[in-house]
């Protein structure tokens, strides 16, 4: 992925004393990075404000991270927006998350076109609130020919209904004779995923300290390293996302096998 060094240098100017980005290897950037923004109802509770307020907050950490991501050059961001088990949660949340997610896709819409953003969904959309669905779909089509970074937002997205879907799509297609069974291997359920045309995620970030995957990308985060921080996602930065990238540099990745 192209960078602008002049863009890059002057946004991750003014560093604090613990990082920076010198401390971290551009050449050996993870090419896909995922996050589980997590803790924006926490950050609202502690500042005395409504949750709704959290998830306001939480939107500026999205393009933040979003910005700088582009900036570093990363090919693929991805960020855990919905689940498919957050309808349990009070309706008048709901109403506001899907409020956001439309009147912040339109919003950023313009980012996404003057950075190069191609936009993706992950998990299915269909069964949004028909404003929401809308605006994701014309999203979609207006960002269809980007060429830079892929963001891609898990909205009713549940790993297992994921996996399901792919074990259906791949019975019909052996049904219809179009898919042998012999040939149902790790690459095949990989093509029938949401996340079929990305690589697989090589770092995760948690926010708010909690240490679960919460039904998030199962088959897909085989392998990744996680970085799970105490920071509440509304606070989260270009600074904790450059800690995390520095820790995931650190790491010794195997895939399983010995040290070379
Ligand atoms: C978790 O915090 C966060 C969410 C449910 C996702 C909401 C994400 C945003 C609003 C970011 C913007 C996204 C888009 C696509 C515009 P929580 O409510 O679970 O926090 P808690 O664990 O402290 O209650």
């Amino acid at each position: 992925m192209q960078r602008d060094e002049q863009e890059l240098t002057t946004y991750f100017a003014d560093a604090p004393e613990d990082v920076s980005l010198a401390d971290v290897d551009l050449e050996r950037l993870p090419s896909h990075i995922s996050v589980i923004m997590d803790g924006n109802g926490r950050w609202a509770t502690r500042q005395g404000m409504e949750r709704g307020q959290g998830h306001i907050a939480g939107i500026a950490s999205l393009r933040e991270t979003i910005t700088a991501c582009v900036r570093l050059g990363v090919d693929v961001l991805s960020a855990y927006a919905f689940s498919t088990e957050n309808w349990k949660r009070p309706q008048q949340e709901v109403d506001l998350l899907m409020h956001l997610f439309a009147t912040t896709l339109v919003k950023e819409l313009p980012l996404f076109h003057q950075e190069n953003v191609r936009l993706e969904f992950l998990g299915d959309i269909e069964a949004l609130p028909q404003k929401t669905r809308e605006v994701f779909e014309e999203g979609l089509s207006e960002t269809a020919d980007h060429t830079g970074m892929t963001l891609a937002l898990a909205v009713n997205y549940g790993a297992r209904a994921e996996l399901a879907r792919a074990a259906r799509l791949i019975a019909s297609e052996v049904k219809e004779g179009t898919l042998s069974v012999d040939d149902v291997d790790a690459a095949c359920v990989s093509s029938h995923l949401y996340t079929a045309d990305l690589p697989d995620p090589e770092l995760l970030i948690r926010t708010s300290g909690e240490l679960r995957l919460s039904n998030y990308l199962l088959w897909q985060l085989a392998y990744s390293e996680f970085y799970i921080t105490d920071t509440l996602w509304p606070d989260f930065d270009r600074w904790e996302l450059l800690r995390a990238i520095r820790a995931f540099q650190g790491r010794d990745r195997r895939f399983g096998g010995v040290k070379a």
